[in-house]
């Protein structure tokens, strides 16, 4: 298939910036001639597995929407929980998943590419394999995703040459990654029975100066790139990731030739988290808030808007977010990187944005017609009022069905609005309800209408409701409608009110019109189901339907994909389940259909819908469990047993034993600096425009390596005689601090607001200092990673971190400069990091870091018995330790979290939390928002001991204590696969550790 019928236009971005990527239709149409003359010379598809025509992609030739979450393996380093999380991301109804890579995890040390344990992509992609879940892969090099340097390595900070363009400095120091990084996920496309379907080279990449600047950055770089990946074997198709109508113009006229699909990046309501998901930012609003702000109804206008277009390839940003854990994070944002998500950080999944998603995307499951649908364009009005705007999404064929959005014409009006559906049917056009009464939008809301929709050979002449699923079993269908409580509902079925019966509840109207039953009903959370010959309708309101689930099929078989894939309905496998929790995958073997759910105190019942006749037997996560048959043939099981009701007893942080290290030993004079680095590099290898060196040898960390956590100074120097200041201008990203002691004398600190990220000190000594005296000067860092370079070009993610600037200022001006040898240190051994199982950024630059002190058994001989709840009474630095043990039931899933209690923020300090040797928790109780740290078990050991680790960095002349507790969230009885404990290293002697 040649390029130029590719008429996806995959507009996407899903970067970073964006709340969600999409990837939609472009027809033929729209492509002019001059623009098939451009694509005219594009290649031919390298495999005929991925094929699209203009409305949507096919595998295996078979249409299907591509409906995405986006999640980053990296932000949860316990490999054992991705197949969790996405077998909750299948359970919505998603069937795909778009994930980032983050170079600088994986290529700590040029020439040195690792991507063993937590950061293994093989078990990603075997999990996305047991999940059923096909893989779009976004490995930049670039990727923003909000995190250090943007995915940058820290060592391109001496690279002289300019990143993200066609310069051959970087394209070379590229090539390491891109090739180990290609062959992974080309040894893991599709065309080799992987996961991997879809390849996203580079990120946002003609957003440059879009407003100003009509040319892209650099189109011979994205050339260059997508070289590297086909130099790799990546033949998966191509696509972009781009903003505006603007960027994709660009890329249309510069760089489309070289992707198959350009996609759009978009976030409908500008980037703020008070309309959407978003990162939460130091000092700002906590995930909490944008969970609140860009909610179901949120989904519900803007979403299904995107389904009014025709998207048939869509993926959210984010749909688990997850944890800036090991200073993975960029410096405006702290620990968490929840998002707002669906799925929450902790991976709980009870938001009701959640449950909205899933009735939404269930949908596109068994309404292949939406894919075949095109936009009515014949000017027809569909709504009996200009309040409510309808866009119609018709089909030639009248047995595929028409889909019908309507929404509030002022899509942000949150009041409610009466209309009468105008219906075109293939009984002609009917104003809906037939039978008296108005539909309504209550608030924000926007709802899927449908005409002439098959549910197997039953034609559904037009629902109000929508459908969340519909299966064909073995005696009969069955068909799940739902609306809100408050609103009027009708719908026309084949049929007559004679053979139409109400099998359960009340309050149905049934009547007859034109060989069809017309039924009316107002939802309510109690259930009605009327029987239409052999169809089965279940009337839910909108929370009740929130219960249900439509199973799938667990993990491939014999190596094979997932045999429910796609938008095939009739799969006798595929059950609908109320009640849980969450259903995970449902198999049915011989006589026995074999269920893993989850369940919690709210949600402990269960009720099977479509088990085959001849079943007589559940297994419920691995033990039989008895149930009654209902009426309606349905199994229930009133409690499931063993539902946790209570928290687990968790330890007392207060009262576990507590260990402490001063861990700033080198304030004192006579402090051994021979191990530390020398800053001796007369000219950094920073090239970057805007900070020159103006210190007679170089003091920016990434120039010695040092690129996270926390860095340390020390300034050796004789005095010349009557020093009387000490200024110095420290770097450390927003949010950053800065702490500086002469002679073990605390001259003061400085703790950033959000958005500074270098600080100017002046500090007066109280006496001028004597000439021939010797000297040593401490500064320490909080450095809080690295810049993104968003902007291709800039090369801002080479902003400085670091000493840019000091002097000593004299009483008598005609003194001589004093000369000052400065040392430093970051993490122990810069790019030749120690902690190869946590990789190159978990920890930083103090003493009891440098040691390993923040892994579990330290050797608490050399420590005293004080806890961090006592802290200390002056600026410094402490590290505390201690070991507590959990034992949770392994039936359970816990999410666990690091509660900071009753911050009082007028006072400076941060604490850096080490749980077993992973850093999981930066806090700032200045600046905030983040109070709760998740961890996720198998960093935590659930059924044994554990370490904890606090670097207390106190900025105030008060000294800092931390208050924390460890809290659990209610405790879900589970049939998630058991959780390993990922590899965690404890102690031991660091040789040439100083
Ligand atoms: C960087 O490279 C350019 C030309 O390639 C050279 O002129 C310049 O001196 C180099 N800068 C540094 C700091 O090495
Ligand atoms: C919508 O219709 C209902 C039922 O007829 C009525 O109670 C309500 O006031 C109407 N709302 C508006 C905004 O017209």
């Amino acid at each position: 298939m040649k390029l130029l019928s590719v008429t996806v236009q995959l507009l996407l971005a899903s970067a970073s910036w964006s709340q969600r990527t999409s990837l939609r239709r472009h027809t033929v149409g729209a492509v002019t001639s001059e623009e098939e003359h451009e694509y005219s010379s594009k290649r031919d598809l390298l495999q005929d597995i991925v094929t699209w025509d203009d409305k949507s992609l096919f595998i295996h030739g078979e249409r299907l929407m591509l409906y995405a979450a986006e999640m980053h393996p990296f932000r949860m380093p316990v490999p054992s929980m991705w197949l969790d999380i996405m077998q909750k991301v299948r359970a919505l109804g998603f069937n795909s998943l778009s994930f980032y890579v983050d170079w600088a995890l994986l290529e700590g040390k040029p020439g040195e590419f690792s991507a063993e344990g937590v950061f293994s992509l093989e078990a990603f992609f075997d999990a996305a394999l047991e999940a059923g879940i096909w893989l779009i892969a976004r490995p930049g090099p670039y990727i923003n995703a909000e995190v250090s340097g943007g995915g940058f390595p820290g060592w391109l900070n001496r690279l002289n040459g300019t990143l993200r363009f066609n310069d051959e400095a970087y394209i070379e120091a590229t090539n390491n990654y891109a090739n180990h990084v290609n062959k992974l996920i080309a040894d893991a496309q599709i065309t080799n029975g992987g996961p991997v379907i879809l390849y996203q080279p580079e990120n946002e990449y003609f957003y440059r100066n879009r407003r100003t600047n009509p040319d892209p950055p650099d189109p011979e770089y994205i050339a260059r790139i997508i070289q590297q990946v086909r130099e790799a074997g990546i033949i998966v198709p191509l696509h972009s990731n781009d903003g505006d109508e603007a960027d994709i113009s660009r890329v249309l006229h510069h760089g489309a030739e070289e992707v198959d699909m350009i996609g759009y990046d978009a976030y409908p309501l500008g980037f703020d988290c008070f309309q959407g998901g978003a990162f939460s930012r130091w000092g700002g609003a906590g995930p909490w808030e944008c969970v609140a702000k860009f909610n179901q109804e949120f989904e519900r206008v803007f979403y299904k808007d995107l389904y009014s277009l025709g998207f048939s390839i869509i993926s959210i940003y984010m749909t688990y977010g997850g944890t800036n854990w090991g200073n993975l994070g960029m410096p405006g944002g702290p620990t968490t990187y929840d998002y707002g998500a669906a799925i929450g950080e902790d991976r709980l999944i009870n938001r009701e944005k959640y449950s909205e998603l899933k009735l939404q995307a269930q949908l596109f499951k068994v309404a292949p017609g939406y894919l075949t649908s095109s936009l009515d364009s014949s000017g027809a009005n569909y709504s009996s009022t200009s309040s409510v705007s309808i866009v119609a999404r018709l089909n030639d064929d009248p047995e595929d069905g028409n889909f019908f959005v309507a929404r509030q014409t002022k899509y942000w009006d949150t009041t409610s609005v009466n209309y009468t559906l105008l219906i075109p049917t293939s009984m002609g056009v009917l104003a809906v309800p037939q039978l008296g009464g108005v539909l309504s939008l209550i608030g924000r809301d926007s709802k899927v209408h449908v005409s002439d929709f098959s549910v197997g050979d039953t034609n559904l002449l037009y629902s109000t409701a929508e459908i969340f699923t519909w299966k064909e079993f073995e005696t009969h269908k069955v068909l799940v409608l739902y609306g809100a409580q408050g609103e009027l509902h009708e719908f026309a079925v084949e049929g007559s009110a004679q053979n139409t019966t109400v099998v359960e509840g009340v309050g149905v109207t049934i009547e007859d019109k034109n060989g069809y039953a017309v039924i009316q009903y107002h939802p309510s959370p109690e259930r009605r189901v009327v029987k239409v010959g052999n169809l089965q309708i279940y009337l839910l309101d909108r929370n009740s339907a929130y219960n249900y689930w439509v199973t799938d099929i667990p993990g491939k078989e014999h190596g094979k994909l997932p045999r429910n894939y796609g938008t095939s309905v009739i799969n006798p496998q595929s059950l609908i389940i109320k009640g849980p929790y969450l259903s995970r995958f449902v198999e049915i073997v011989e006589k026995t259909v074999v269920l893993s759910a989850d369940f919690n105190a709210t949600s402990s019942s269960l009720e099977i819908i479509g088990v085959p006749t001849l079943a007589n037997k559940l297994v419920l996560n691995g033990r039989e469990q008895s149930f009654n048959r209902s009426d309606l043939g349905t199994w229930v099981v009133e409690h499931v047993s063993d539902v946790p009701t209570t928290k687990p007893v968790l330890p007392d942080l207060r009262h576990i034993e507590w260990y402490k290290i001063d861990s700033l030993p080198e304030i004192v004079l006579d402090y051994d600096n021979s191990l530390w680095t020398k800053a001796d590099l007369e000219t950094t290898y920073n090239t970057w425009n805007f900070t020159k060196q103006t210190t007679p040898t170089s003091l920016f960390a990434s120039d010695y390596g040092y690129h996270t956590g926390s860095l340390v100074y020390i300034g050796a120097f004789n005095s010349t005689g009557g020093e009387t200041s000490l200024t110095i201008t420290t770097s450390g990203g927003r949010a950053f601090a800065s702490a500086t002691w002469l002679d073990g004398e605390y001259l003061g600190s400085y703790s950033a607001d959000a958005t500074s990220r270098l600080h100017k000190d002046k500090f007066n000594m109280t006496t001028p200092l004597v000439q021939g005296t010797a000297h040593s000067i401490v500064v320490i860092i909080d450095h809080m990673g690295l810049e993104s370079n968003w902007v291709a070009g800039n090369d801002s993610m080479k902003e400085v971190r670091g000493i840019l600037d000091w002097s000593l200022e004299h009483a008598n001006s005609s003194s001589s400069q004093t000369h000052i040898d400065w040392t430093l240190t970051g993490n122990l051994g810069g790019e030749d990091y120690r902690d190869k199982a946590r990789g190159p950024l978990n920890e930083g630059g103090f003493f009891a870091e440098r040691q390993g002190f923040h892994l579990p058994q330290p050797p608490l001989d050399r420590f005293q018995a004080e806890s961090p709840f006592d802290g200390v009474d002056r600026p410094g630095v402490a590290f505390y330790s201690a070991k507590f043990s959990l034992d949770i039931s392994s039936q359970h899933d816990v999410p666990l979290y690091v509660v900071f209690d009753e911050p009082d923020s007028s006072l400076k300090f941060r604490a850096v939390i080490y749980i077993n040797g992973w850093q999981f928790g930066k806090y700032v109780n200045d600046l905030g928002p983040q109070t709760y740290f998740p961890v996720p078990e198998g960093i935590l050991d659930y059924k044994g001991e554990n370490w904890i680790g606090i670097v207390l960095i106190a900025l105030d002349e008060a000294g800092a204590a931390v208050n924390i507790r460890l809290e659990s969230a209610l405790p879900i009885l589970t049939g998630m696969t058991p959780v390993e404990l990922v590899e965690s290293p404890v102690w031991k002697e660091r040789p040439g550790a100083y």
